[in-house]
């Protein structure tokens, strides 16, 4: 199916790129592109190893194949670019365009329908994570009405094996019975919820159950779903060999967000220990000024930081009191 197509505007003859939805056999070539892309513009001595075994492309299109679009020139895929909805909040990435292509407009093209599908999802607040230092980035995305905001930072917490374990109790969605699952899910939309009216991360505790990325790490308190951690673990996931990685992970807010949120950590980093894992990476949006430092106290050490890019400036769920750990990538 042709989604949209135009010729590029420039003198020089160049072939007509086409936008379409990414297919399964599309992968291993989306994957490529992907690590070229960010490898080349990274400056790595051999980008194809960006990222290492820890993957985005499958993943992604396997927990949303409507969600994925490829750029293709000459019968060849150039670009790729993935969408996420999260109940009333969307973002997307990684949008990569293949090196030898940049700054002729592809990466435009393929935004044009991501920004429809954010129509059709009926998205409120929208957003992206990106490199902070890069003219280029910012303004391509400010092109679309996203604007710079708070400073995302990815945080490594180092996991002693040898350590004693915290005495924090927690539970695994992946040991729950079918129908405790959904009850399960409906419980972290509605604590969701109750951050920002319509956030729902079902597909990340899905995806990850459906394709053994991880597990949902859930702490309990006062008889209800005190916070819960969706992780990633090991090779083939957003984690990668050695590590675990917490891609959403939220606690209820109120007066003992900060205590329940460190329970929440104390449990994400047991999880980790459990899976062999040496660290526990996880990011923060800095407008949650109150959990970023409770991750700094934790243990936890930026590695990377980048900026989240929110439509119309619109802050959504990035307040100081808001005690929720995911940074967009
Ligand atoms: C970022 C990336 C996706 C952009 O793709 P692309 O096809 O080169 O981008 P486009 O040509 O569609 O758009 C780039 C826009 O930025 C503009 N631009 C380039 N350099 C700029 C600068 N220094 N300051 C301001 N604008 C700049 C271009 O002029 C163009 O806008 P225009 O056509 O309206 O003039 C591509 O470079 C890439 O794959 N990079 C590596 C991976 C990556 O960083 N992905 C994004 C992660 S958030």
């Amino acid at each position: 199916m042709q989604m949209s197509s135009s010729p590029t505007s420039s003198m020089e003859k160049r072939p007509e790129i086409t936008i379409r939805p990414l297919c399964e056999e599309d992968l291993p070539s989306a994957d490529r592109i992907m690590r070229l892309a960010f490898g080349t513009f990274l400056g790595l001595p051999d980008p194809l190893k960006f990222m290492g075994d820890a993957d985005y492309v499958r993943t992604r299109w396997r927990a949303d194949p409507s969600a994925a679009f490829g750029a293709e020139m000459s019968a060849e895929l150039v670009g790729t670019n993935f969408a996420t909805r999260w109940g009333s909040v969307g973002f997307f990435g990684p949008l990569t365009i293949r090196p030898d292509l940049w700054d002729r407009g592809i990466a435009k093209q393929l935004l044009r329908p991501t920004m429809d599908l954010f129509e059709r999802w009926r998205i409120r607040h929208a957003g992206l994570f990106t490199f902070a230092n890069s003219a280029k980035h910012v303004s391509l995305y400010q092109k679309f009405g996203f604007w710079p905001r708070f400073l995302t930072s990815v945080m490594e917490l180092p996991v002693d094996s040898e350590s004693p374990s915290v005495s924090t109790r927690w539970a695994q969605f992946s040991d729950l019975s079918v129908g405790d699952k959904q009850l399960c899910v409906q419980a972290c939309r509605k604590l969701t919820d109750s951050i920002y009216e319509g956030l729902d991360v079902e597909r990340e505790i899905r995806a990850v159950d459906q394709q053994r990325l991880g597990d949902t790490v859930l702490t309990w308190g006062g008889g209800e779903l005190a916070g819960f951690a969706v992780c990633h673990a090991g090779p083939g996931t957003e984690a990668g060999s050695g590590n675990s990685y917490i891609k959403f992970g939220a606690v209820r807010s109120g007066p003992k967000a900060a205590q329940e949120f460190h329970r929440l950590l104390d449990a994400g980093r047991e999880f980790a220990r459990s899976r062999g894992a040496g660290k526990l990476a996880a990011g923060v949006n800095l407008a949650r000024l109150d959990a970023y430092r409770e991750m700094l106290k934790a243990g936890f050490r930026t590695t990377m930081q980048g900026v989240a890019m929110q439509r119309n400036a619109d802050p959504g769920y990035n307040r100081p009191d808001v005690f929720l750990m995911d940074d967009w990538r």
